[in-house]
């Protein structure tokens, strides 16, 4: 039994997610997470909410709420939309958390006393009406370029000019409007990565098995223009991790907070902290999963994220653990994905463009969206969702091919042997063959799910659920049953087991279909079918079942037009 610990990257808190973010991170990661666990192995599946930083300020700003009222609302509605999705978290953290406060702050000191940061006087927009320091995003004017009459402090929205907050013209705060804004000297702390490079250099350059996606991205920034760049790691804003050296205050960093981008990743960690404060369990209970020096080193640490979450994980939060000087757990292997697209377009949180979590369960079960996600999970390059495709994907695979596999023999057994595993028969050639063809196809998927080749093992898992179909189709056992009731029996039996083996190998996909299919075969036995032959016997003769509800309904052309008109538009 294996160690896995996984984490995915973790959503910002501000709004709900779209169906692009959900496959690009923590969907691919509950998958792995469950295939792990189906296998026997133990596994610490860890994901939070990323709470700090300019969004989350402007979006309470918005709702009109404290911030930390807000993110702590949000937290709950991106928590029950994660449930309905089946996204099984060993624990959902908050990065706003005092545990997250407190390693933040105690990598930042180990950091300090290593001589890896340091303190950079710089200027900055100072606004007087509201008595702090602006972010760049918060002060906006004219653009130097276009005359664009909202353009923000690092960037015009019209004609994509990157700026700098002194370019603009007739700049204003957008908190309260005023003008009144000075240049200010002001104190930040930067990470000295370069004095890490070398170290980063090997680490990455140690990793053979990652994929090309991911360490193309991190040499790019490694030896981009004079090689990796220092970090700022503090922000003047008040919603935050305080900036303090370990337990102790940093003088001159007085109402300073730490950057989003620095305390986001050391969630992995304070969340696992979470959840043993949680469960009451001791500290060395999480530290088992992040501390080599108590017991990490035997973990398999795997992380999810989308492609532009790359640089940060490959460099800057290893230079954190590094820098550390400290046994900290560094990544083994980084899953990372394309973008999906949606409908011609890109998905858009600040758009509104697409279809967002909630309204996806609103109109159809997780599972749904689960295959049709994960089935075309943009690994080597950018996918699309249509409304068509997913039509097609839906009624084909899960309601011609498995529901209807599912329903037709159960219904067929009932009809002619009644609710029990009928007897009698037994197994020729084309059981023979039946096997082979799934024991082949099984390890094929089995080697798919642990290289973490999503759509290879959908694939594959698809054609398991269609070699099913065929044999049912060509043994025929409603013909059959006519001339010879035994053959007809044993041809039954078989394919009631089926539905068992099809419910624990299918798990990680669709656990709410498989948890109803094994309830129909009224078995608790989601041992793994390591070996087929053995599996497909698992439901003795006189077995009873019952006949489930409709595993998978279709999507009609009525609906999915429906669909396509109600999220063409923009959500507000
Ligand atoms: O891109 C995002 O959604 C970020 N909130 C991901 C952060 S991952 C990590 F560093 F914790
Ligand atoms: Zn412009």
């Amino acid at each position: 039994m294996a160690r896995i610990l996984i984490t995915s990257a973790i959503p910002y808190i501000n709004g709900i997610k779209h169906l692009g973010n959900l496959v690009g991170s923590q969907l691919p990661a509950d998958l792995y997470a469950r295939y792990m666990r189906a296998r026997g192995n133990e596994v610490m599946f860890i994901c939070a909410t990323d709470e700090h930083g300019t969004p989350a300020e402007i979006a309470a700003q918005k709702a009109g709420q404290p911030v930390a009222e807000y993110c702590a609302q949000m937290h709950q509605v991106q928590a029950e939309i994660a449930r309905g999705f089946r996204l099984s978290f060993d624990h959902f953290g908050r990065s706003s958390s005092p545990q997250n406060y407190e390693l933040t702050q105690h990598f930042a000191g180990k950091l300090a006393d290593a001589g890896l940061i340091a303190e950079v006087s710089e200027k900055q927009m100072y606004s007087h009406a509201d008595g702090r320091f602006l972010p760049d995003r918060y002060i906006e004017g004219t653009c130097p370029n276009c005359g664009y009459d909202s353009a923000r402090g690092d960037q015009c929205d019209n004609c994509t000019k990157q700026l700098d907050p002194v370019d603009l013209i007739n700049p204003h705060s957008t908190i309260s409007g005023s003008t009144d804004l000075e240049m200010r000297e002001t104190k930040h702390l930067y990470l000295r990565q370069s004095a890490l490079k070398d170290d980063l250099e090997k680490w990455i350059d140690s990793k053979k098995d990652w994929p090309i996606l991911t360490t193309s991205i991190a040499k790019k920034w490694l030896n981009d223009g004079e090689g990796l760049q220092d970090r700022g790691i503090t922000r003047d804003l008040n919603w935050g991790v305080p900036v303090k050296r370990g337990d102790q205050d940093w003088p001159g960093m007085e109402g300073k907070v730490f950057y989003v981008w620095f305390d986001a990743p050391i969630e992995y960690i304070a969340a696992t902290k979470e959840w043993a404060d949680a469960h009451g369990r001791p500290d060395a209970d999480w530290e088992r999963w992040w501390r080599t020096d108590k017991g990490a080193d035997d973990v398999t640490y795997v992380q999810f994220m989308g492609k532009d979450n790359v640089p940060f994980h490959t460099l800057s939060f290893p230079a954190t653990i590094i820098g550390s000087g400290e046994p900290w757990k560094l990544v083994d292997y980084i899953k990372s994905f394309n973008y999906l697209n949606y409908d011609g377009g890109q998905f858009s949180t600040s758009r509104g463009r697409g279809v967002f979590m909630d309204q996806a369960l609103e109109i159809l079960p997780a599972d749904y969206w689960r295959w049709w996600l994960l089935s075309h999970a943009p690994e080597s390059s950018d996918s699309e969702f249509t409304w068509e495709n997913f039509q097609t994907s839906v009624n084909k695979d899960l309601a011609d091919v498995l529901g209807n596999f599912v329903s037709r023999i159960t219904k067929f057994c009932r009809s002619k042997f009644g609710e029990t595993v009928p007897e009698g028969g037994s197994y020729g050639p084309e059981e023979a063959a039946l096997i082979d063809r799934l024991s082949t196809g099984l390890r094929a998927y089995e080697a798919n799910m642990e290289a973490m080749e999503v759509r290879k093992a959908a694939n594959e898992l698809r054609a398991l659920w269609a070699a099913g179909n065929e044999y049912l189709q060509a043994a025929a056992p409603w013909t059959v049953f006519k001339t010879d009731p035994d053959r007809a029996g044993a041809i039954t039996r078989l394919s009631l087991n089926l539905i068992r083996f099809y419910a624990v190998i299918s798990q990680p996909f669709i656990p709410d279909a498989a948890a109803s299919m094994m309830a129909a075969m009224r078995t608790t036995d989601d041992s793994w079918p390591v070996d087929v032959a053995a599996a497909l016997a698992a439901l003795p003769a006189g077995h009873a079942f019952a006949v489930p509800e409709v595993t998978f309904r279709k999507i009609s052309d009525e609906e999915r037009e429906d669909w396509q008109t109600r999220f063409a538009g923009i959500r507000t």
